[in-house]
């Protein structure tokens, strides 16, 4: 497969149609593009044209998944699977997870009709960040499984279920089996922006990533009494917002003790909220990461335990609720076939942890996965600043155009079969 001489206008117009879906947005200025929401549908619309230009085949699956089909060489050849997400976090950068879903669907244009013996499969996950639901990775947790009846009833800030939300943008809950994969998958391959600062700082444009680190999420409430905030004296409160507050304390001296430990209070909400009154409910959302999975959750419930003794020092009471997602190892065959393929783009690879979640962690729990790192100018993410340079989207380009050469012509990599 010679690569095309055109890559560098490749590059450019991945970087332009990043900047077109971050259009898509929920709120008036920057973007904002939770699971499911109406420009999601707007995502899927302008995806299904390059993928329909391409004679690939576009589906929504019942979690609300872009799934698009470029057949192999031979019908029932096996599949790779090829993307990232499409929702993003609330005034987010244009690149997150996006980047990963357009250079899919560039790789293919690349490609110029020529099959391969495996079909390809671009993912466009319907939900990573967990802003919604409070639960990441919706998307990606149908494709294996392991979106149940638990996670359907959760419900967003204005009372929505999941399953009310799937349902309203036109899916089938009851459908959601049609996510599954079949046992016809080789492997998962996501390109993500690095979202830190190792790559910038070692003057390098792409990245392989060995290991992904777990992360704990939870959702805490104070619940203490609200009352009038004139009449009622300093000793007689049960202030649910003040006991967040010296618990958000509490959560930063903690993870500041421990080396390689983040821990974060990401959002709030005080109720009733208004200037006159006491504080009644607080609830906070928590967020735990470490390499180490045993530091991680031996953290998780000390915070756990220091809000239940600061809520019972002031005479309220807290509960929360917990997901766990644990640090996953990357596919050590695809390890390497990517650094091959990253030295063959005239890059030198670097092999990191990443400390962002990913769908690669979900996905690897039924299929052997792996990821590409691209740098990311002053390591910033998860915010409008967030950018790419162009000649480090071309190499991703050839990268990727190497891998999928390289992968075609595995033995080894063509007779695995899927752990579905
Ligand atoms: C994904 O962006 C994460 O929060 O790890
Ligand atoms: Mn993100
Ligand atoms: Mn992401």
């Amino acid at each position: 497969m010679a690569i095309a001489e055109n890559i560098a206008t490749r590059a450019q117009e991945v970087v332009n149609r990043c900047r077109r879906l971050a259009e898509f947005s929920e709120s008036a200025e920057g973007t904002t593009r939770t699971f499911l929401s109406a420009p999601m549908r707007r995502c899927h619309e302008e995806i299904g044209g390059w993928l329909e230009a391409i004679g690939a085949e576009m589906r929504v699956d019942p979690a609300g998944n872009v799934r698009g089909f470029y057949a192999g060489d031979k019908s029932g050849a096996p599949r790779l699977l090829l993307g990232s997400h499409l929702d993003t976090v609330p005034n987010a950068g244009a690149f997150d997870g996006v980047l990963g879903v357009v250079l899919a669907v560039a790789l293919l244009e690349e490609l110029a009709g020529k099959r391969l013996p495996f079909s390809i499969e671009v993912e466009g996950f319907s939900e990573e960040e967990g802003v919604r639901f409070g639960t990441p990775f919706i998307g990606s947790r149908a494709l294996v499984g392991r979106l149940d009846d638990e996670l359907l009833k959760r419900v967003d800030a204005g009372g929505v279920s999941m399953r009310r939300a799937i349902e309203a943008f036109g899916l089938n809950p009851g459908k959601l089996q049609e996510a599954v994969l079949q046992d016809d998958v080789l492997g998962y391959l996501e390109f993500h922006i690095e979202q830190g600062p190792v790559l910038e700082s070692l003057e390098l444009p792409l990245g392989v990533v060995e290991a992904i680190a777990g992360q704990t999420r939870m959702e805490f409430t104070f619940s203490g009494r609200s009352n009038h905030a004139g009449t009622t004296p300093m000793n007689l409160r049960r202030d649910a917002l003040a006991a967040a507050a010296e618990w958000i304390v509490a959560v930063e001296q903690t993870a500041k003790s421990v080396q390689g430990l983040v821990a974060t209070v990401g959002r709030i909400e005080a109720k009733p909220g208004a200037t006159n009154v006491i504080v009644g409910e607080a609830r906070l959302s928590l967020d735990v990461r470490h390499k180490l999975d045993e530091i991680r959750v031996s953290a998780a419930s000390s915070l756990i335990q220091q809000a239940q003794q600061i809520a019972a020092s002031r005479g309220l009471s807290a509960r929360h609720a917990l997901l766990n997602q644990e640090a996953v190892a990357m596919d050590s065959f695809l390890v390497e076939e990517i650094e091959e393929a990253i030295r063959k783009s005239g890059c030198t690879p670097q092999r990191m942890t990443s400390g962002a979640g990913h769908d690669a962690m979900i996905l690897a729990e039924k299929v052997p996965a792996a990821m590409i790192f691209l740098r990311t100018p002053g390591g910033i993410s998860h915010d409008p600043a967030e950018t790419v340079e162009t000649e480090d989207v071309a190499k991703a380009i050839e990268c990727g155009l190497h891998l999928l050469e390289q992968l075609a012509s595995s033995r080894e990599f063509l007779k695995r079969t899927s752990r579905a």
